[in-house]
């Protein structure tokens, strides 16, 4: 590994190249999530644990694309599945056989999925799950987390990154916009839930649950802090759903790569619909939204229906089965047990950095996911995750250094493993991040 060489200027043709791109696309990037300051790195090439930017610099990557790499870069099974394909074609009007396997596979290993439908993001799922929640139970509310982030569906873009000013009572929390151009009716169709309070919770459901079409929630929340739902947290959620006739549905989009039945499979509650992505596409865009045959007919075109239209040009593309298909079938038992043994050994060397260094920083997780908070505090919901906080320049120097050093995770912190990645590559991280953090002020 190329460690970035010290420049006075931070990775230059990076710098030309986002001063280039911003005269075409905002920000110079088309997502948000990965700009930061003074530019965005652009990407060159991948490898296996390793990309390389234009600056011919090469760092370990613990982001992975936002978390949907489990196999890495280029993995090269993957690659052969996706070569095969595409002199097979890229895209067909017809469903294919991989799309089966992929779809049969899925629902023998997630114990709520009876079927499943593929479409092209994690957000199209969470958006199709809504709306056959609201076809299904003929209301249209719906409950999530404060903190939570679901994707960028107008009715979940609420109360994602609520402020001390406007978030409200702590067992009520008000919903707050978290981004412009939401209707306004929006606001009103969104009741705002506090996590980890299943008493406070119970007094909410008491209130709205007959007006809830669905409930929302991510049994690992790993883009707000990754709070642990408490032990039967999540079955007395399924139990308040069931009680008040609310769809329960899970955003598995991110927590699926932690277990070979996702989050529900290790935190337990049994939800009525599961939203997918990231993972399940082999490196390839994805979602999909599965779960009880009962509301999935909904979609059932056979004997009259459906109910709720989907469609999608790209969904369930031949391109994308074949890889998903390729990176879950090398997603043996062994294979998690692995990257748990490797979670748990970055999590305690990078803790123990972080604690020799008197800083208030820690890395928490779950199995291969692993979240840099801004705070020494336990985590157990979005506000204990916003205060005492570290600030944000001291997070954002923190990365940059990271980046100095050869390590790659997101500018909030996130980052994850992939299988390609062994004991080395995670020593290596841990002596990156102790070299980082000595560069912090004092
Ligand atoms: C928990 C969660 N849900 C949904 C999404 C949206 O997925 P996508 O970016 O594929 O639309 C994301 C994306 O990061 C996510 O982290």
């Amino acid at each position: 590994m190329n460690p970035a060489p010290p420049t006075d200027r931070f990775a230059p043709a990076s710098g030309r190249l986002y001063e280039e791109a911003t005269k075409y696309l905002p920000g110079g990037t088309s997502r948000i999530h990965y700009w930061f300051d003074p530019h965005p790195i652009y990407a060159r090439s991948a490898r296996g644990c390793r990309l390389t930017d234009v600056d011919g610099v090469e760092r370990l990557d613990f982001l992975n694309n936002m978390t949907s790499l489990i196999h890495g870069h280029a993995h090269p099974v993957i690659n052969a599945a996706i070569v095969a394909q595409l002199e097979r074609g890229t895209a067909w009007s017809e469903p294919g056989e991989a799309e089966v396997e992929l779809a049969k596979l899925i629902v023998s290993r997630v114990r709520s999925v009876e079927r499943i439908r593929f479409g092209n993001s994690g957000t199209e799922s969470v958006m199709l799950g809504v709306k056959l929640a609201r076809a299904f139970t003929g209301r249209d509310r719906i409950g999530k987390f404060e903190g939570f982030y679901h994707g960028y569906y107008d009715y979940v873009q609420t109360s994602v990154r609520s402020s001390p000013s406007a978030w409200g009572p702590p067992d009520a929390p008000a919903t707050t916009a978290n981004s412009g151009g939401l209707s306004s009716s929006v606001l009103g169709e969104v009741v705002t839930f506090p996590f980890n309070d299943l008493a406070a919770v119970e007094r909410l459901f008491a209130r709205h649950g007959s007006t809830l079409a669905c409930f929302l929630v991510d049994p690992l929340a790993s883009q707000s802090g990754g709070p642990v739902p408490a032990p039967g947290f999540l079955d007395g959620l399924t139990a308040l759903c069931r009680q008040h006739g609310v769809v329960l549905l899970y955003d598995e989009v991110v927590s699926f790569r932690i277990a070979p039945g996702g989050g529900q499979e290790k935190f337990g509650g049994t939800p009525d619909l599961t939203a997918f992505g990231k993972i399940i596409g082999g490196g390839l865009p994805v979602g999909a939204i599965g779960g009880r045959a009962e509301i999935m007919a909904l979609l059932d075109p056979s004997g009259g229906g459906p109910r709720v239209l989907s469609g999608g040009t790209f969904s369930g593309n031949p391109l994308t089965m074949v890889a998903g298909l390729a990176a879950l079938q090398m997603l043996t038992p062994e294979e998690f047990a692995r990257l748990d043994r490797l979670g748990a050994r970055i999590r305690e060397g990078v803790n123990r950095v972080f604690e020799n260094a008197g800083e208030r920083i820690r890395m928490v997780g779950e199995g291969s996911l692993c979240r840099i908070n801004p705070t020494a505090d336990v985590v157990t919901d979005y506000r204990s995750f916003v205060k005492n906080a570290v600030s944000a320049s001291r997070m954002g120097l923190l990365h940059r250094h990271l980046l100095d050093e050869g390590i790659i995770v997101s500018k909030a912190g996130m980052a994850c493993l992939s299988t390609p990645m062994g004991e080395a590559e995670i020593d290596a991280c841990v002596a990156a991040v102790d070299r980082a953090v000595a560069k912090l002020p004092r």
